[in-house]
């Protein structure tokens, strides 16, 4: 099915952009086209030829009618033959997949809430609330100031309109907390708890607490699920989490957006 999606993408610029991560931006005029934030491709060293070595990648936007960028960092041997691919050769590409988050309804106040390198859906997302006129608080959390996305990143991300408040475990930057801690404080002393809708990305134990917090205030809440893929269009179950009503329900194509109670939180 989804592989007969697979093709070749050119490189058109790739560098590296501070803090382990690495901005590419590839010619994909059909995935320009119609990607939504929240979707993913499966990228993949085109002379290898394991699944194994493909990678699921957030968009993290759609620079021009031609082609979309990708952030991302090291994270295994796929990544890492991928740092050394230049500009003119082509990846073998699959996507956009899976499910991105839903608009943001009429009078809702939405709130991004991104953990370690969990941010590349929710810049997406931020630029299409901005191109809505909308601004919008952005919580960002890592262990430490490393773990932080990089200036060009935050510098976009305050370009689209984001008002961004920090926090670290270790106090390296920002507030010495979990983000949990910030957002839940901004919840309280909002003028707009009521209405906020939360959308987040980062780890499973920071949206557990997320989608926790959300639950006991009785405000929407869509995460972004990171996994590990292997064939990214519902073939191989590998990626499968458990549902909130028993069950399992693969992220890559039953998400990786879901609304938070649509999982179990529990394990
Ligand atoms: Fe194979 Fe989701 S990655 S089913």
């Amino acid at each position: 099915m989804g592989l007969n999606r697979q093709h070749a993408a050119e490189i058109i610029s790739h560098s590296f952009i501070g803090r382990g991560y690495y901005r590419l931006v590839l010619r994909a005029p059909d995935a320009a086209r119609s990607a939504l934030p929240g979707q993913f491709v499966m990228l993949r060293v085109s002379q290898y030829l394991d699944p194994f070595l493909a990678r699921p990648l957030g968009i993290y936007s759609i620079p021009s009618k031609s082609s979309i960028e990708i952030v991302y960092r090291v994270a295994g041997r796929g990544t890492s033959l991928l740092t050394q691919m230049e500009p003119g050769s082509s990846l073998a590409m699959l996507g956009p997949l899976g499910r991105g988050f839903p608009a943001v309804e009429p009078g809702a106040t939405p709130v991004l809430v991104a953990g370690g390198s969990g941010f590349p859906p929710l810049h997406f997302f931020a630029s299409r609330l901005r191109r809505g006129g909308l601004s919008t608080p952005l919580f960002i959390g890592a262990r430490d100031r490393a773990g932080l996305p990089p200036q060009p990143v935050l510098a976009s991300f305050r370009k689209y309109g984001a008002k961004i408040s920090m926090a670290t475990e270790d106090g390296s930057a920002g507030v010495k907390c979990m983000v949990t801690s910030i957002l839940d404080d901004y919840l309280s002393k909002s003028g707009h708890a009521a209405s906020s809708v939360l959308y987040a990305c980062g780890p499973r134990a920071m949206l557990a607490v997320v989608s926790r917090v959300a639950r006991d205030r009785s405000i929407r809440c869509f995460v972004s699920m990171e996994e590990r893929m292997a064939c990214g269009v519902g073939a191989c179950m590998g990626c499968s989490v458990r549902s909130g009503t028993g069950g399992f329900k693969r992220i890559c194509t039953e998400g990786p957006v879901f609304e938070a109670g649509e999982l179990d939180w529990s394990s």
